[in-house]
């Protein structure tokens, strides 16, 4: 093992990546993968907990961030990175949880309510929906992860996990350790229109964007709305725009602060700048994705030799749980 210990992350298939999955999760977990063993998920089951009409969409999500992934430097070669629907034992162990988890821990669940807040799902909340983080849960234990690397957003979850875990090996003997969270400390990058960055809200710039498409969307990026001739003075501290030159490190960064608050420079060479400097930094990533689209077939041999990875370490786990269960009845 190695020194650092274990790490399980994931993400549900949501589709393609933006740069606030960059900034937010993918470079940590980059760096991460030399200090610890890793195990990262596109968590497949997840998605179906609010997705489950329109399922098509899902597999084609799968290979999007698969392929977000390795073009951010995931490498195949130091982390297992794999789907989790193809490691049956994650649903094994979710089911045994859920035998011994009180509805009344997943009720308080705070993602939970705010689901049914913005989802309108008051009085209509599936089943596995409810189990959301005792799938979570699962996933996390059953590679007896040490950490888990996550936003503020999944803190609550990492919480119930530890909570789990208590329980289970109260019950059964020591066979998990209480997996920590590692919360990074990170520039949360604002979208286009200065709401949170999300596919959804469609003010995300995406890793895979061309630089003509990046140009545009930033083009249309709000600034300070004070600033309404390029010879007014603008306020760097509180422009998205300058956000994305501060986050994406532009060169020349405090002069242009200087000149956007003397009102030398104007909105529209400022986002020219940021768009050059944003699709400068995605460069590397589109470099890459270029090779990985090139070798077909490559993102699900990827997944598969993950697959298999992850699979002999889940079935590892779920030996010493069944036996740490005595529900051993087999041969
Ligand atoms: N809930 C996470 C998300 O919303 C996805 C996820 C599933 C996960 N299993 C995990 C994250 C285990 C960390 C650890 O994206």
């Amino acid at each position: 093992m190695s020194p650092k210990g274990r790490i399980l992350s994931g993400h549900r298939p949501t589709g393609r990546l933006h740069i606030g999955h960059l900034k937010g999760a993918l470079e940590n977990w980059v760096k991460l993968q030399t200090e610890y063993e890793c195990f990262f998920e596109i968590a497949l089951w997840h998605a179906l907990t609010t997705d489950y009409e329109d399922v098509g969409k899902v597999r084609e999500s799968v290979l999007e961030v698969a392929t977000d992934w390795l073009a951010a430097g995931l490498d195949p070669e130091l982390s297992t990175i794999f789907v989790q629907s193809d490691v049956l034992e994650h649903a094994e162990l979710h089911l045994l949880l859920s035998m011994i988890v009180p509805v009344s821990w997943l009720e308080r669940n705070p993602t939970l309510k705010e689901q049914i807040r913005d989802l309108n799902l008051e009085g209509k909340v599936n089943y596995g929906h409810l189990g959301y983080p005792v799938l979570q849960a699962a996933d996390i234990i059953i590679y007896k992860a040490n950490a888990v690397p996550v936003g503020e957003d999944q803190l609550a979850h990492v919480e119930l996990t530890r909570e789990i875990v208590r329980r289970f090996n109260g019950l059964y003997g020591e066979v998990f350790p209480e997996p920590q969270s590692l919360v990074t400390k990170f520039s949360k990058v604002p979208g286009l229109d200065g709401r949170k960055m999300s596919k959804s809200l469609g003010n995300a710039i995406l890793l895979s964007d061309s630089e003509a498409e990046i140009e545009k969307k930033v083009g249309a990026a709000f600034t300070d709305p004070s600033k309404v001739y390029k010879g007014d003075p603008g306020h760097p501290d509180e422009c998205l725009v300058c956000e994305y030159h501060r986050i994406f490190a532009t060169p020349d960064l405090s002069t242009m602060e200087d000149d956007c608050s003397t009102g030398k420079l104007g909105c529209v060479d400022c986002k020219r700048a940021a768009a050059r400097r944003i699709s400068e930094y995605l460069h590397p990533l589109r470099q890459k994705r270029k090779e990985i689209e090139g070798k077909k077939g490559y993102v699900e041999e990827v997944l598969r030799g993950g697959a298999l990875r992850a699979g002999k370490a889940a079935r590892e786990t779920m030996d010493d749980v069944r036996t740490a269960m005595k529900i051993w009845i087999g041969a």
